[in-house]
């Protein structure tokens, strides 16, 4: 981080910092949509951030996406022991390298760690889902999510997270009508940061994330800037937020 002192980016950073009330916020400069080189400065300084958490039995639990993806090649082994990487949620489409069952798998094996997976739709009936919680697997990773020390995630555009997800058209619409604009752990918040509709599918809750004391939000890009304004009305204030220098400058120009 040191190497962006100069660049204004930390004022930048203490500036959303300051504005949102998170613990942290890094600003890694470029633009992340003119060029790829910039996910991997994401991930890098993501990474750095999450093993600075590392203490021994740590359960660390993981989303999907492409900006928690990059994390997974900067991470090494720790000198805390024990430490678990669980799926925060079922699998999302058809992205197989980046759903949080693929990613757990590879940050353990970066970091010589354990993980759990589950293998569930993103869609259940009301039915299937109560039928689920019963399942000793699912109960299992009930109790991890209640026990996380850290939750390292995406935050998505309301609108491209329910393309990727198939959503049906019904559940397209609900999302509008209720103006859906952001979306993190399979919740969708709108413009005031309120809950406006959840994925029902086994996966963490809001609440297990609040509790949890680290979290990571690694997020970048101008088309995310109206969702990561949404999301940040109710993030978590342990939150460490990692992005980048065009996103970040949007935002202070919107505050
Ligand atoms: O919840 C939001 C998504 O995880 C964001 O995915 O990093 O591929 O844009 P992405």
């Amino acid at each position: 981080t040191l190497v962006y002192e100069w660049s204004g980016l930390t004022q930048l950073a203490k500036l959303l910092e300051n504005h949102f009330g998170l613990q942290h916020v890094i600003v890694v400069p470029g633009d992340y949509n003119e060029d790829d080189t910039i996910l991997t400065l994401l991930g890098k300084e993501a990474a750095q951030q999450f093993m600075s958490t590392s203490v021994d039995g740590q359960i660390v639990a993981v989303t999907g996406g492409k900006s928690v993806a990059s994390l997974a090649q900067f991470l090494h082994p720790a000198d805390s022991h024990n430490i678990t990487f669980v799926a925060a949620r079922g699998g999302i489409g058809h992205e197989m390298q980046m759903q949080a069952n693929t990613l757990v798998s590879a940050f353990a094996m970066q970091m010589d760690a354990q993980y759990r997976t589950l293998f569930l739709p993103e869609h259940l009936s009301e039915q299937a889902y109560q039928a689920m919680l019963a399942e000793p697997m699912v109960t299992e990773m009930m109790n991890y999510y209640d026990h996380a020390d850290c939750v390292i995630h995406g935050i998505g555009s309301a609108e491209e997270m329910a393309v990727r997800r198939n959503s049906s058209p019904e559940d397209l619409r609900i999302l509008e009508e209720k103006g859906a604009v952001s979306e993190a752990f399979g919740y969708y918040f709108n413009a005031e940061g309120e809950i406006v509709h959840r994925i029902r599918t086994i996966g963490i809750q809001f609440e297990q994330v609040q509790r949890s004391k680290d979290v990571i939000a690694v997020a970048a890009g101008k088309q995310k800037v109206k969702a990561m304004l949404s999301y940040f009305k109710v993030a978590p204030k342990q939150t460490i937020f990692i992005t980048d220098e065009v996103a970040a400058k949007a935002i202070a120009e919107s505050l």
